[in-house]
């Protein structure tokens, strides 16, 4: 099949990529010149694992092809998939600005049928919203062109979304359009074992079922956030309760890890979109409300408790902070609403030194704290320690699970670890000599 994807980020450039290596020919577009010309050669502007291969091999095979013309790229396709960015308003709606340039302008050069396919993340009704902005643009030009607008929502966890495409809980196609639904269909059965994984429903509960997709994961995060800070205060272990609630099935072990609250780009956005989408219809959905608000405050928690630590001791400013993990999650670069950035800003603000380091995501803040001298993005592990009073991992990497804590112990000035994700035993830590902090067990 030739399609065409509008948007090579996290989701276009994966979509692609896997597509193209079931035989499909994937023309690339994207507006950015330097990305269409790095991809062009073979390197991927995202570190996400497995992608880079994917491309290189497709794209030396003529499967993949990479343009910023738009108009080229949908030229031969009968399906066309809108992949571009839908970032956050300052009121917490999903801004579409992108979603509706790239829909105009499909309508402003398309010469013949397509199936256009929504696969941002994108509130109830941008069907009907893309729909209209393509008619109009037909009727601009004064011609009738036949076309629908599908919803078929990304379900890709970064640092692992080739597998994810490749090996899918289930593909949803919003459409009532049955041509689209067999195309699409015919399209996805490489991966939804010939259709036993595809649902086929209405296009506005397809856009829906993404955002209560994602809802359901953060509700059962700032869940499990507020069963650890009570635990604390009573004196459970929260990895025990997690063994315990999560055995039972309806229920389940996974994403029932406490920590330092989620990040990335898709919970904290698509918890506040669907918050906003509900007021527009005068509704007030005061649980999500609350996993927004458990979410900011799990963020933050860390911070402030090494302030009450250090409170005591005068305080943390002049002090000297060593911080592992900085991007959102492991295996990823994204610092998107990374907790990290908070917890830095938290600390800075207070006068606390940072200096942090990130087994591949330092290179993306160090713009970003240019401008603050009490923050120093390191390049290696253990050099984040030098004449740091304590340490702190807020992401989960596997370098950071097993580190030689005596060489940690002896480069810090005192031997003090807050352990955002729970990587440690506390009675080991205790052995060496540690002052362990940790999320919802006794410190
Ligand atoms: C998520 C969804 O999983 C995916 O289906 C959707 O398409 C996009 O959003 P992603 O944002 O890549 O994927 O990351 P994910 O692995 O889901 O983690 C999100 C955040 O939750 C991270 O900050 C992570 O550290 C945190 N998390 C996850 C927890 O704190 N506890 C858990 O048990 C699981």
């Amino acid at each position: 099949m030739n399609v065409c994807i509008v948007g090579t980020g996290y989701v276009g450039l994966v979509s692609a990529a896997c597509f193209a290596e079931m035989g499909n020919a994937i023309t690339c577009v994207d507006v950015n010149p330097a990305v269409v010309e790095m991809l062009s050669n073979g390197q991927v502007h995202i570190w996400e694992p497995g992608l880079e291969e994917l491309v290189q091999r497709n794209y030396a095979e003529k499967r993949l092809t990479f343009t910023t013309s738009l108009k080229e790229g949908i030229e031969k396709c009968d399906v066309v998939f809108i992949t571009v960015g839908t970032p956050s308003s300052d009121d917490g709606s999903c801004d579409l600005c992108y979603v509706e340039q790239v829909a105009r302008e499909i309508g402003a050069v398309m010469t013949t049928p397509k199936i256009i396919v929504d696969k941002s993340t994108v509130p109830v009704g941008t069907a009907d919203f893309v729909t209209s902005l393509v008619q109009e643009e037909l009727d601009k030009r004064g011609v009738s062109i036949d076309f629908t607008v599908v919803s078929n929502p990304e379900f890709l966890k970064e640092g692992d979304a080739v597998n994810d495409f490749m090996k899918p809980d289930r593909v949803i196609v919003g459409t009532e359009d049955e041509n689209a639904a067999a195309v699409l269909g015919e399209l996805y059965a490489p991966f939804a074992r010939s259709r036993e994984k595809l649902i086929v429903m209405g296009v506005r509960s397809a856009e829906m079922t993404k955002y209560a997709a994602n809802c359901m994961l953060a509700t059962k995060i700032s869940f499990i956030n507020e069963v650890a800070n009570i635990c604390e205060r009573v004196g459970a272990d929260v990895r025990d309760v997690r063994t315990g609630i999560g055995s039972d099935h309806r229920i389940g072990y996974e994403f029932i890890y406490p920590g330092v609250g989620y990040g990335g780009s898709c919970f904290p956005k698509d918890v506040k979109a669907l918050i906003h989408t509900a007021h527009q219809y005068e509704y007030t959905p005061e649980l999500l409300e609350a996993v927004d608000n458990v979410n900011k405050r799990q963020k933050k928690r860390m911070a402030e408790r090494l302030v009450e630590y250090f409170e005591p001791q005068g305080g943390v400013e002049g002090k000297t902070l060593a911080l592992w993990g900085i991007a959102f999650k492991a295996n990823t670069d994204d610092t998107r609403e990374a907790a990290a950035l908070t917890i830095i800003e938290e600390l800075t603000s207070k006068g606390m030194r940072v200096r942090a380091f990130d087994p591949v995501a330092g290179e993306k803040v160090k713009d970003r704290f240019a401008d603050n001298d009490l923050v120093e993005i390191v390049d290696e592990q253990y050099e984040a320690l030098e004449g740091a009073q304590a340490l702190m991992v807020v992401t989960e990497w596997h370098q950071f699970r097993t580190p030689d804590f005596d060489r940690v112990k002896e480069s810090l000035t005192a031997p003090i670890l807050f352990d955002g994700r729970n990587l440690y035993n506390a009675a080991a830590m205790a052995e060496k000599g540690f002052a362990y902090f940790c999320v919802g067990r006794k410190s």
